[in-house]
């Protein structure tokens, strides 16, 4: 521990986990490369950032984030190897270190190709379908919360805004935790129930940027995004870049601005991807 007592470079967690280099600092937690001195391997530490330590709010978010990863096992989904407590009743979360790197790093060099969305499409629906299952939505898909790793599958992370469905209700006076640009409109408005359609839509977006290296909706303005959002006033995506207007489709029906409109689930759509990549 540090003077300020919070975790850092240098810490061993659990008489275990050496924090060894920084990955991230994002908006919730601090991401850590960890050397697990029992299994001699690389992890990866997540801790809650120092600032929001003493917020009850957030404190149960990091909780939550580490109920919903230790109830799921699948390929394509960050494995959750430990939660620790510290003595302060810190929460830390203990996963597999995914070599490789996020998917909005590999789109800033340019877009995926068909076959590359291929596996994207393949690995997540799959993740996403499982998520679902345990009646959890994931609620902040984006290219940074995807890892695209140098062996293996691509890994969804950051189940830090997940919601159990039926148990969270998303209100007006509710706080929003996500990403507006990936939001789905009913995400943002606050005002109809949410399912597993937000996370159909939010991959949705995140295809459309896979294929084109572009945000579908884009504005500096964070009330002028929202009104965009809402009208589902952006181009499809074949219109920015040159894909098959079967897969511009796809992309187009998930992120449907009504919900009832889009893909029931990700079996769904995947199997709609399936078909207009044959066809
Ligand atoms: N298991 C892992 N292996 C390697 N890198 C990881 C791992 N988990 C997270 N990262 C990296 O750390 C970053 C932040 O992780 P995560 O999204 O969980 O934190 P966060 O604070 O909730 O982020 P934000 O709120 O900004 O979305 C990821 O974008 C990724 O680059
Ligand atoms: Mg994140």
């Amino acid at each position: 521990m540090t003077d300020s007592g919070a975790i850092g470079l240098g810490t061993t967690l659990s008489d275990r986990y050496e924090l060894v280099a920084e990955v991230a600092s994002g908006a919730m937690g601090e991401v850590f490369e960890a050397f697990d001195r029992v299994e001699g391997t690389k992890a990866a530490v997540k801790v809650l950032r120092a600032e929001y330590l003493a917020d009850e709010s957030m404190r149960r978010r990091f909780r939550r984030e580490a109920a919903v990863l230790k109830a799921l096992d699948h390929p394509a989904i960050v494995r959750l190897l430990e939660v620790g407590v510290e003595a302060d009743g810190l929460v830390f979360l203990v996963t597999e270190y995914v070599e490789g790197e996020t998917l909005a790093q590999r789109l800033s060099k340019g877009p995926l190709t068909l076959g590359e969305a291929d596996v994207l499409v393949d690995a997540l629906c799959g993740g996403l379908g499982a998520v679902h299952e345990h009646g959890v939505l994931h609620g902040d898909l984006k290219p940074a919360n995807i890892i695209w790793p140098t062996q293996g599958a691509p890994r969804l992370v950051d189940f830090g805004a997940s919601k159990i469905l039926g148990l969270d209700r998303l209100t007006a006076t509710g706080e929003i935790s996500g990403t507006p640009a990936y939001m789905a409109p009913e995400v943002l408005s606050g005002k109809a129930e949410v399912d597993q359609r937000i996370d159909v839509y939010g991959f949705g977006v995140v295809l459309y940027e896979a294929l084109s290296a572009t945000r579908p909706f884009h504005d500096g303005h964070v009330g002028r995004l929202m009104m965009k959002i809402d009208a589902g006033d952006c181009l499809p995506v074949d219109a920015v870049v040159d894909v098959p207007g079967a897969i511009a489709g796809v992309i187009a029906q998930a992120m449907h601005r009504h919900k009832h409109d889009r893909y029931s689930d990700m079996g769904e759509l995947k199997a709609a991807w399936q078909q207009a990549r044959q066809g």
